[in-house]
């Protein structure tokens, strides 16, 4: 069993053993290595000034991605290569990105800027040239409080793509990506100081570590996990990464009933699934779209979003409403959770402590029936949402078949909101029909206030979404005939 982590920084190789697999990313880059450009200003994944590149094994290739450095632990990154600003260098020089960003001044204090110069260069380096809309689109993860967008904008409109060398040719990943698989075949096991980490390269060596270890905190993109630890003092003692458990970070998907169920594994992030979705289904595309930031996208996953269990969490109300299932591994084998009863009360799982998610079984709406999501939220992007509903009704010659209807926001979990769903059946698919099922939720809930919303702002919401629904959907399908 190895005891320490195994990583690349910016082409050279890292041994990392002890206490300081236990510290976040920015911490060992910046007081370890001296590598000072990447910045931490929020320490919680919202400024985008820690954005580093991470390169992971994918199908026989190096890949690489935006993330939020400040947000990540170095126990998460075992057979990987980290990018920082200091390492985008073309023969020693400027790359084309960060000229661009001096030609059209794009930094003042410079706080944020190798923040956005990362960002921006992880977009190029998808190998082709960025339009405005393109570029606004991904930096909405990164914040600037000085010079202001514009020149940062102009900075990638003006980027030389022709100049422009890939990460993968700055870096020959082959002899990289010779040791991680060699690497990736054993566990790693690291203690330190009260602390222990263990890294399997199975899902029963992980089951049976989370048997034999009960208070194991799992940890998989970290966007919850490690917010907490540097903001809310969690520190814990055990900790097992899923990041080297082979198989569980792929999309399937089968046919069931004439209807589409996606299968998606306990490592797929919300960018793999925002991309494997867009062409299937609008309404999820977009929730997806506005979930966090790219950097945020890229390491969070689905099965991380229902595992945290918070009730304004964005995507478990497509899932109650779709009647999901999730799939949990444990020392016995695997079963299946409804999504409707995988929470038993606030921030309570119907999981037993050696089980975790390895895979959503998430069906997609039918062609013919009418779904909306909503996301209430003070901003589209990076924000947490006040409010979430989803409503998928199927309607023939004007009456409502079937309706299945869930929000969030509401109670200590999200809610199937059965008695609404039992009034809308077989009545007239009108705007009277929607404004009664409205005042139903309403008298449904009992939301509590709090600083993204009062009580009486979500009683509102709960009740006019359904007017909205209609407006949004009804009169649209007029327009249409
Ligand atoms: C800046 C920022 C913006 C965000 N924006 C949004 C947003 O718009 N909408 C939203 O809903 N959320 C948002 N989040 C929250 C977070 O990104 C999501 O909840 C994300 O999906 C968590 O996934 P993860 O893989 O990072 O989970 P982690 O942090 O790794 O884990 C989260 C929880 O799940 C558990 N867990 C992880 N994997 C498994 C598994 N396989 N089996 C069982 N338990 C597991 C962990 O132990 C932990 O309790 C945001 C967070 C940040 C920092
Ligand atoms: S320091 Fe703000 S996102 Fe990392
Ligand atoms: S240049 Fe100062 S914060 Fe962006």
């Amino acid at each position: 069993m190895r005891d320490y982590i195994f990583l690349y920084i910016n082409g050279r190789e890292h041994k990392v053993s002890g206490e300081q697999a236990f510290v976040p990313v920015t911490d060992y880059l910046r007081y370890e290595l001296g590598l000072c450009g990447t910045k931490v200003v929020c320490a919680e994944g919202d400024c985008g000034a820690c954005t580093v590149m991470i390169g992971r094994l994918e199908n026989g290739t190096m890949v690489y991605k935006p993330i939020n450095s400040c947000i990540q632990y170095l126990c998460q990154l075992d057979c990987s290569h980290l990018v920082t600003v200091e390492g985008l260098k073309q023969n020693g020089k400027l790359n084309p990105v960060q000229e661009a960003m001096v030609e059209c001044h794009g930094a003042q204090c410079g706080y944020c800027t190798p923040g956005f110069v990362v960002a921006m260069c992880s977009m190029f380096d998808e190998g082709k040239p960025l339009t405005a809309c393109q570029i606004k689109d991904g930096l909405t993860g990164n914040l600037c409080r000085c010079t202001g967008y514009e020149p940062i904008v102009a900075a990638g409109l003006a980027v030389d793509f022709a100049e422009w060398e890939p990460i993968s040719k700055l870096y020959p990943a082959e002899n990289m990506l010779k040791q991680f698989k060699e690497y990736l075949q054993k566990p790693l096991h690291i203690k330190s100081e009260g602390k222990e980490l263990f890294v399997p390269v199975t899902v029963n060596e992980a089951c049976k570590f989370k048997s034999e270890h009960p208070q194991t905190v799992l940890i998989t993109g970290g966007t919850d996990i490690a917010v907490n630890m540097n903001k809310r003092g969690l520190v814990p003692e055990v900790l097992l990464s899923t990041s080297n458990l082979p198989g569980l970070s792929a999309i399937d998907s089968r046919e069931e009933n004439g209807r589409t169920v996606l299968e998606v594994g306990g490592r797929v992030t919300l960018k793999q699934l925002e991309d494997y979705i867009s062409k299937l289904n609008e309404e999820m595309k977009y929730i997806l779209w506005v979930f966090g930031s790219p950097q945020i996208r890229h390491a969070g996953t689905l099965a991380g979003n229902i595992a945290n269990a918070s009730p304004i969490a964005d995507t478990p109300p497509f899932l109650f409403m779709m009647d999901a299932e999730i799939e949990v591994s444990g020392v016995n084998g695997s079963r299946k959770i409804k999504m409707t009863d995988f929470y038993t009360g606030y921030k309570k799982l119907a999981l037993q402590p050696d089980e975790m998610i390895t895979k959503i079984h998430m069906p997609l709406p039918l062609k013919d029936e009418i779904v909306r999501l909503y996301k209430v939220s003070r901003r589209q992007h990076l924000d947490i949402s006040a409010f979430t509903a989803a409503i998928r009704l199927k309607v023939d010659q004007g009456k409502i078949k079937t309706a299945a209807v869930a929000y969030g926001g509401v109670a200590a979990v999200i809610l199937r909101m059965t008695a609404v769903e039992e009034f809308l059946i077989g009545k007239e698919f009108s705007l009277e029909t929607c404004r009664e099922a409205g005042k139903l939720a309403r008298s449904e809930i009992s939301p509590l206030s709090d600083v993204r919303g009062s009580r009486d702002f979500r009683l509102a919401l709960a009740e006019n979404i359904f007017s909205k629904f209609y407006h949004e959907t009804a009169e649209r399908q007029l327009v249409c005939q």
